[in-house]
């Protein structure tokens, strides 16, 4: 197959892991015989910097042009600190969801037995806790009509039923590839566009006869991750839920270091950590690599490549095991290795296969 990949490594940390990504994304191609090349392009605070626009027509171009993006991190203190900055790296990020059509944000929440210790929720609770949140991308209060004034300031959280219905059609089919359990999490008992979300999965909840649907208002569902994660397969909300829910989601796991995600639609797909740019670790070879990497085997299961994205999981699984662990997830007393090291470690696996 030949892989025309998109490498937007943005700010902070970001840089460092995108390497690791990419070099582990070409291992596995060699060993697979397929055709990658990588095109990076300029976004986040990065972009700002160099030409003023946190998502340039240029790096739109390079990701249409390609059968994926390959995305790092992007956000900078400099503009968090700065309320009144006319342009923010965040920007970057909106704009290439809506501009690549990205409605559909799949991260999927694992643990893993070597984290399970690091997690805030008690073992017995979170132990095989495995569930996939699809978040509403490009809609809702991120895109609604907005006034900001001094005295007087709104968001709207619009949505109309084509953009519920394609959302929610990827979202049954996930669960039917899954565990077929679907939960959608609203807030229908106050909100009119939760009440349209309720009324279009329930029209279409009988073409999925074996999915079972619950309903669950968001509040509910807040507190029912940390009280019984298991009890989630799919879960399926809008957009600004799902920027809360995937948040408290990584936690539960023990380390957000490790959790890749897809955002797919209309157009290119793109990959990428769940984690932000982290910038206190910038340029100090600590960051993890590992949420990277798991985006580039979320990146192979999308176009189909199964025996490849399980090498990659493979490979991660064989480091965690050999304690080969940046800092935040080394046992006490173990080792710490770097950013590099722990993809080189994974790469050296990989080619040995
Ligand atoms: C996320 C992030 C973004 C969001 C920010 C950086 C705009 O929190 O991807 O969850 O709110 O969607
Ligand atoms: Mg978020």
């Amino acid at each position: 197959m030949k892989l025309k990949i998109a490498v937007l490594a943005g700010d902070g940390i970001g840089p460092e892991i995108s390497v690791q990504g990419v070099n582990v994304m070409q291992a596995v191609c060699q060993k697979f015989g397929h055709e990658v090349t990588f095109t990076e392009a300029l976004c986040g605070a990065a972009a700002i910097d160099a030409v003023g626009d946190p998502f340039p027509a240029e790096t739109l171009k390079v990701c249409q042009d390609a059968d994926a993006v390959l995305f790092s991190a992007i956000g900078d203190p400099r503009f968090d600190n700065n309320p009144s900055a006319k342009v923010r790296p965040e920007q970057g990020l909106l704009a290439m969801r809506k501009q690549l059509g990205l409605f559909a944000n799949i991260r999927p929440v694992q643990t893993f037995d070597c984290l399970i210790a690091k997690s805030p929720l008690r073992e017995d609770l979170v132990r095989g806790a495995d569930f996939v949140c699809i978040r509403e991308l490009t809609g809702g209060m991120y895109f609604g009509e907005k006034k900001e004034g001094d005295d007087y300031a709104y968001d709207t959280n619009a949505y109309s039923r084509p953009e519920v219905e394609r959302i929610l059609k990827v979202a049954f089919e996930y669960a039917m590839r899954r565990r077929r359990h679907l939960t959608v999490v609203d807030k229908a008992n106050v909100l009119a566009s939760s009440r349209l979300w309720r009324k279009v999965a329930q029209e279409m909840a009988p073409n999925y006869p074996e999915v079972t649907t619950d309903y669950m208002y968001v509040d509910n569902a807040a507190m029912r991750m940390i009280q019984d994660p298991r009890f989630f397969d799919v879960m399926v909300t809008e957009n600004t839920f799902g920027d809360i829910l995937t948040d408290e989601g990584s936690c539960i796991s023990g380390s957000m270091g490790l959790l890749p995600s897809a955002s797919t639609g209309e157009s290119t797909p793109v990959f990428e950590p769940i984690h932000g740019s982290w910038p206190q670790a910038k340029g100090l070879n600590i960051a993890n690599p590992l949420a990277q990497i798991l985006s580039v085997a979320m990146l192979f299961e999308y176009f189909g490549l199964a025996e490849e994205g399980k090498l990659v999981r493979q490979a991660v699984d064989a480091s965690l095991d050999a304690n080969v662990r940046t800092p935040e997830i080394q046992v006490e007393g173990g080792e710490k290795y770097g950013t590099r090291e722990v993809g080189e470690w994974i790469v050296n696996y990989i080619n040995a296969q």
